[in-house]
């Protein structure tokens, strides 16, 4: 049995169909959804899809003792699925190769503080890119620079607005996120 904490900060489509994607896969639990936005709609999700919800503070965050309650709970992988916090070197260093990310952009573009959600797709229309896409990737003490793991694009169209390049890249996580998940789990020993 694999067991999966998901953290979240915002809507959490990509919560919801991770839970929905392993529902009938008796290898895969997701343990918990870590939040730390108490305004977050993925809390609402979590709550209807009967998983546990852990509200976190920056203090309970950044503490040895969570985790501690993360390797209690024998969490083997962490997916970041919207969370907008940087994760805390000691927490990096309890899971190592053990936290994915999903970023909205082909990254090393776009990647780093400040560049998450709309602000990407806002950038990458602004700079007239060509192609956008998503990327999932193993995460490390620094923003958005570890280990890439899966990459998918889509190409922008001549009048592409950030909203209609958002749906694209909505489509490509719905699609690759719980996959690339799976690889991972199953590349684990
Ligand atoms: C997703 O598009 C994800 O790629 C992005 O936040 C959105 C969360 O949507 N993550 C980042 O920008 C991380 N830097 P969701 O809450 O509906 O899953």
């Amino acid at each position: 049995m694999k067991r999966l904490s998901i953290f979240v900060s915002g809507n959490g489509t990509n919560l919801q169909r991770i839970a929905e994607y392993f529902l009938e896969d008796w290898d895969v639990k997701i343990e918990n959804v870590v939040c730390n936005n108490p305004k977050a709609y993925a809390i609402e999700r979590a709550k209807k899809l009967d998983i546990p919800v852990r509200m976190i503070t920056k203090k309970d965050f950044n503490s040895e003792a969570f985790v501690q309650e993360l390797q209690s709970l024998k969490i083997d992988l962490i997916v970041l699925a919207g969370f907008l916090w940087k994760i805390p070197e000691n927490l990096v260093k309890a899971f190592p190769k053990r936290i994915v990310n999903i970023h909205p952009a082909l990254l090393p573009k776009y990647g780093g503080k400040g560049f998450y959600g709309e602000h990407v797709h806002e950038a990458v229309v602004a700079a007239k890119e060509v192609q956008s896409g998503i990327t999932v990737h193993y995460v490390n003490e620094l923003y958005d620079s570890g280990e890439i793991i899966l990459q998918a694009r889509v190409s922008l169209d001549e009048n592409e607005t950030p909203d209609s390049l958002a749906a694209k890249i909505h489509q490509l996580e719905q699609a690759y996120f719980p996959v690339a998940i799976e690889q991972v789990l199953l590349s684990q020993n």
